[in-house]
């Protein structure tokens, strides 16, 4: 299984993120990975839509939004005309998930769905046709930089519910993500790596380094 990359550009420098998006997707970047919070949902404030959009010619690599805002429907037609490629909703940020679901691909674009840590696999039970990708959160969300929660049993419980629909869907894990816990969640089945510190340490001269040692692992 071919491992893709997600650096989640909340790690990078804010004053200069369109040059951080290029020198990310030059790197080798496979997606782009954008946290949206809205202080409520997660007690932390980060971009909207405008800055989606402003970023889009920066960069043709799939952008991978992840909604942490509650409610998310009143917004998803704004980041899908700004360019999002995948949406990912929480099941908890609005009371019909599976209609949220349903609007993302109707908008032409690819659903996801993010489990928090605490949040059960059973979520996934009647929604698993609408979905492209299943985020699993290994950090409570809001914040860059926090340390990895081991949830090996439920990536690989997922996967085994993957594979029993015989799609690709991919399965992401998010949160704490180096090159150690990197391998770990890949044997549990993962194929795509969210990382925000891992990937933008050490300023844009060590980017193409950091992505090797996460595809490596
Ligand atoms: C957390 C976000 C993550 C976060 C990952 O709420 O969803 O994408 O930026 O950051 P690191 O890789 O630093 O744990
Ligand atoms: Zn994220």
């Amino acid at each position: 299984m071919s491992i893709k990359i997600a650096p989640s550009i909340l790690s990078a420098n804010f004053a200069t993120l369109g040059e951080e998006i290029r020198a990310i997707d030059k790197a080798g970047a496979d997606y782009i990975h954008i946290d949206v919070m809205d202080g409520h949902f997660v007690p932390n404030l980060t971009i909207g839509a405008g800055v989606v959009k402003a970023l889009r010619p920066h960069s043709d690599k799939i952008f991978d939004v992840h909604l942490m805002i509650e409610p998310c429907d009143p917004y998803l037609e704004d980041f899908a005309e700004a360019g999002a490629d995948i949406i990912t909703i929480h099941p908890e940020a609005g009371s019909h998930y599976h209609r949220s679901l349903q609007s993302i691909k109707a908008m032409g674009k690819k659903a996801g769905l993010a489990l928090n840590p605490a949040t059960s696999v059973d979520v996934l039970d009647h929604v698993m046709d609408h979905l492209d990708l299943i985020l699993v959160m290994t950090v409570n969300p809001g914040f860059g930089g926090q340390s990895f929660i081991p949830l090996m049993d439920k990536i690989t419980k997922i996967r085994d519910m993957i594979d029993q629909t015989g799609r690709e869907i991919d399965l992401e894990v998010d949160g704490g993500i180096t090159p150690e816990t990197a391998s770990k969640v890949i044997n549990a089945g993962a194929n795509v790596l969210v990382a925000g510190t891992s990937t933008f340490k050490g300023g844009a001269s060590m980017y193409a380094n950091n992505i090797k040692a996460l595809r490596g692992a």
